[in-house]
């Protein structure tokens, strides 16, 4: 059997998906979940693209032993000197270089001709291996290259110092066969190739990332990239939880396998669909809510008589279960502590005091507090820690269907001053968030607003997404309580607190570098 190493990009590419701004608590959240479910390597950024994100690389770099940090980096000297400043504390320092290799992209974009990419990439390559003991080198558009300048380029590289050769399906162009092709035709035709990792990164413009994944992992790759859910880029990238169960449950036939804790998958899936605010579909593969419903009668009696007649993948591989009641209104510290620290909790005391009180709160409220409900608290705390400014008090609404709605509010300030208005809007929803644009003085104009429970049942929590526009500058927030409206007013309070730390790092925290 194989051992593929997962090279996970949620954090770089997965991070490039439009409308997709992660803070630094996320991005630390994110990277302990990944490490759990035990990638071998993380890309946690592009440290030269931003100050946030050679803040979050740098951190991250810290903070994760199990695998190995790495951040991506032009083949320019001051992109691998800024890499090398974020990710020189980390376990194994690692960095990833890339330069285009296709003819178009040559010619438009860089203005180069192939000799001159050849020798930029041996530079920098060079000048990467003087401080990383790992250095991996991505020739950009690698699927649509003339196949003997990649050999030649390949060649070079692997002179050069890297360790790892990555050839990407950049545009999402490649099919399944080509690929393959394009695999076997660098073990023949490079020299050198045996000294490094081969590696495979594809995007899925054509809905083929992780066939095409899959293939080059039979014509040689050792590692492969994705990312959680498969975001990313346009269509995004191959999904890392498809990519790795196909590997498990068809072992007979790949002969080769990830050494991911597969039963960490649903976790990590819900985690990044949560953080970047982007819904996993019902029918997704391996993570959607349907993946393991069986509606039709004649496949619930096949299902009834053995369960192999229409189930290949149990939803325990993955970490998929009823949730069940996991503490309740008498549960002390000590057995919440540990359910916590179960669940990857890595927060300080005021932290959990925080989650704690939350969820004597909930026990008030619901009946059964579930793993997903303690799930959801913690990621909610632990994610706006460093950022609340506006603080929501109290929140009291007026609806019936003859009235006006109206909406009271009580708020703290980021001066530290207490604060109260009202106001009217044509629903409830809107009645608050009228409420909450005079005390924010804003004008703050909403762009999107989603709505939905942690678990199925009238008690329910609820969470919902928002994106604003405020003072020129787009952000996301999140609310969860157990009322829809405070839930509603929580969202719109956590985007405009996004949006303060954003003006305070100067709109640059979340800048997506063109690459
Ligand atoms: O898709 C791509 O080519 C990339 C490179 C930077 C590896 O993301
Ligand atoms: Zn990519």
């Amino acid at each position: 059997m194989r051992k593929i190493n997962v090279f996970d990009t949620t954090l770089r590419d997965g991070e490039q998906s439009a409308g997709v701004n992660l803070n630094l608590e996320e991005k630390l959240e994110i990277a302990r979940q990944l490490e759990r479910l035990g990638v071998d390597i993380m890309e946690a950024g592009f440290p030269a693209s931003s100050k946030g994100d050679f803040q979050s690389v740098q951190q991250i770099a810290k903070t994760i032993k199990n695998s190995s940090v790495t951040g991506l980096a032009r083949a320019v000297q001051s992109d691998i000197d800024t890499a090398w400043e974020a990710l020189k504390d980390s376990a194994e320092p690692r960095i990833h270089v890339f330069i285009a290799s296709s003819p178009i992209h040559m010619q438009y974009k860089l203005n180069m001709t192939p000799d001159q990419v050849v020798e930029r990439a041996v530079q920098s390559i060079k000048l990467a291996a003087s401080k990383f003991p790992q250095v991996q080198f991505s020739a950009e558009d690698a699927s649509r290259a003339e196949l003997p300048f990649l050999a030649r380029l390949v060649e070079e590289a692997i002179q050069a110092g890297a360790t790892v050769i990555n050839l990407p399906d950049t545009v999402g162009f490649t099919t399944p066969h080509e690929i393959g092709n394009m695999f076997a035709y660098m073990k023949q035709n490079v020299p050198s190739i045996e000294k490094v990792i081969l590696s495979t990164h594809n995007h899925d413009d054509l809905g083929m990332a992780v066939a095409n994944s899959l293939a080059a992992i039979q014509n040689g790759a050792g590692q492969v990239e994705c990312t959680v859910n498969g975001i990313g880029e346009r269509a995004g990238n191959a999904a890392l939880e498809e990519i790795s169960v196909a590997l498990n449950i068809r072992k007979d036939y790949y002969k080769a396998d990830t050494g991911l804790t597969l039963k960490e998958i649903k976790r990590t899936s819900s985690l990044v669909s949560k953080l970047a605010n982007m819904p996993v579909p019902g029918n997704k593969a391996v993570v959607g809510a349907n993946a393991f419903a069986h509606e039709s009668g004649i496949h619930q009696d096949g299902m009834l008589k053995n369960k192999e007649t229409y189930e290949i993948i149990t939803p325990e591989l993955v970490g998929v279960s009823e949730s069940s009641m996991v503490l309740g209104k008498h549960s002390g510290r000590h057995a919440f502590k540990d359910k916590l620290t179960e669940l990857g909790f890595a927060g300080d005391n005021t932290q959990f005091q925080q989650i704690f009180d939350a969820f004597k709160d909930l026990c008030d409220k619901k009946k059964e507090v579930t793993e997903d409900d303690l799930y959801a608290l913690m990621t909610e705390t632990m994610t706006d820690a460093i950022q609340e400014s506006y603080e929501l008090q109290t929140v009291q609404v007026n609806y019936g269907t003859n009235n006006i709605p109206t909406a009271a509010i009580t708020m703290k300030l980021p001066t530290g001053e207490i604060t109260q208005e009202a106001a009217t809007g044509s629903g409830s929803v809107e009645a608050i968030y009228n409420t909450l644009e005079r005390i924010i003085d804003g004008p703050v104009s909403l762009r999107d607003y989603r709505i939905q429970s942690v678990n199925g049942g009238g008690d329910a929590l609820a969470e919902v997404y928002v994106q604003v526009k405020y003072d020129g500058i787009e952000s996301s927030g999140r609310g969860t309580a157990h009322d829809v409206l405070e839930a509603s007013a929580k969202a719109y309070i956590n985007a405009v607190n996004r949006t303060l730390i954003r003006k305070a790092y100067g709109q640059e925290q979340n800048n997506k570098v063109n690459i």
